[in-house]
């Protein structure tokens, strides 16, 4: 049986997890990602869970912000998995602020994000977090202060290990200084920037974690896969038809290629695609494939991939 297993592990702090992870974000439907839909099917995402488990999932992505009118994707988590397994690790992030109509508010100041933390520690049934992204959002300038009280809530026992996400090479250098760091978590796949290629690289060197969000989505971002359509796609499905795969697991196995510690988390609510996801683990490109992979030209000229 095809595992979650298939593509390694990677130890995040004391903490080890199979490399195919998963993210929750697409579990919830409606807003904010989609305005034209409506929530999702409660009953399958608490299957969709339930059997990525089964599969080998036990690193899964998440947020106390990730929620539509009539569902949030923590709950849905300690629902379907509650009592948790022993050897799953929970990541969630903090620092985007949303009101409870789900409008986006400004983000949390440095003493705002104990609130973040202890939200998500309440609806995850927790009484601490595994591991926590500070999300910065790519804006230029320190997140000294932010981190800093982040490492403040590691000291009081609320958080295990921490992490940053949407972030530049420099915010990575500067956590550091302050606090070990354990994942950073930015945009990045197939026809990622030449930053982006560096920046994955320069976390594999400093021991670090990188853990791509858009890597099925691509240009597509918070839309899905509608953007696909525009993707240069030609190499994609050619190496596809070869493996007897789809484009999203070619994707999938090409970004987990990039280092052992490049850890997949693909976000989806269908059961189909979960399972094509943790296939993705087993899939071994060749070096010829990898090199017609990397050639396929930049799709997103933002923020360095
Ligand atoms: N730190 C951040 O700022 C940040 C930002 C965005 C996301 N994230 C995290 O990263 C995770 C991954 O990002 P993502 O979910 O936005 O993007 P993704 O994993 O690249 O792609 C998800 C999109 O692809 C579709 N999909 C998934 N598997 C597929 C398959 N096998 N075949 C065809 N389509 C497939 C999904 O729709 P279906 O539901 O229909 O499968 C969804 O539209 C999120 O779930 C979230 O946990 C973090």
């Amino acid at each position: 049986m095809t595992s979650a297993a298939d593509a390694g592990t990677w130890t995040l702090g004391d903490l080890t997890v199979n490399r195919l992870g998963f993210g929750a974000m697409r579990l919830t439907g409606g807003r904010p990602f989609d305005q034209e839909s409506g929530p999702s099917d409660r009953d399958q995402a608490i299957a969709v869970l339930r059997r990525a488990i089964q599969l080998g999932v036990n690193h899964i992505d998440t947020a106390a912000f990730y929620f539509s009118a009539l569902r949030s994707a923590n709950e849905l988590i300690n629902t379907a998995l509650a009592p948790y397994p022993d050897d799953l690790v929970i990541t969630t992030k903090v620092g985007p602020a949303r009101d409870p109509h789900g409008n986006w508010t400004p983000r949390a100041n440095p003493g705002q994000l104990r609130g973040q933390v202890e939200e998500n520690i309440r609806q995850l049934g927790l009484d601490h977090l595994d591991v926590v992204n500070l999300r910065w959002g790519f804006t230029l300038g320190s997140i000294s202060e932010h981190f800093g009280a982040m490492a403040e809530l590691q000291q009081a026992g609320l958080v295990r290990h921490l992490g940053i996400s949407a972030v530049v090479p420099e915010h990575l250098a500067e956590a550091q200084a302050i606090a070990p760091v354990v994942c950073v978590q930015n945009p990045y796949g197939v026809g990622a920037r030449p930053e982006g290629h560096a920046f994955l690289r320069e976390c594999g060197e400093r021991g670090v974690a990188f853990v791509p969000f858009f890597a099925i989505a691509g240009r597509g971002r918070e839309r899905g896969t509608d953007g696909l359509a525009v993707s240069p796609a030609s190499a994609i499905d050619q190496i596809a038809a070869a493996h007897s795969a789809t484009a999203a697991q070619i994707k999938l196995a090409w970004t987990l290629a990039q280092g052992e510690h490049v850890l997949g988390i693909p976000g989806t609510g269908d059961p189909a695609h979960l399972e094509e996801n943790v296939a993705a683990a087993a899939i071994r490109l060749s070096e010829d494939e990898r090199a017609a992979l990397e050639e396929v030209p930049a799709t997103v000229g933002e923020r360095g991939w």
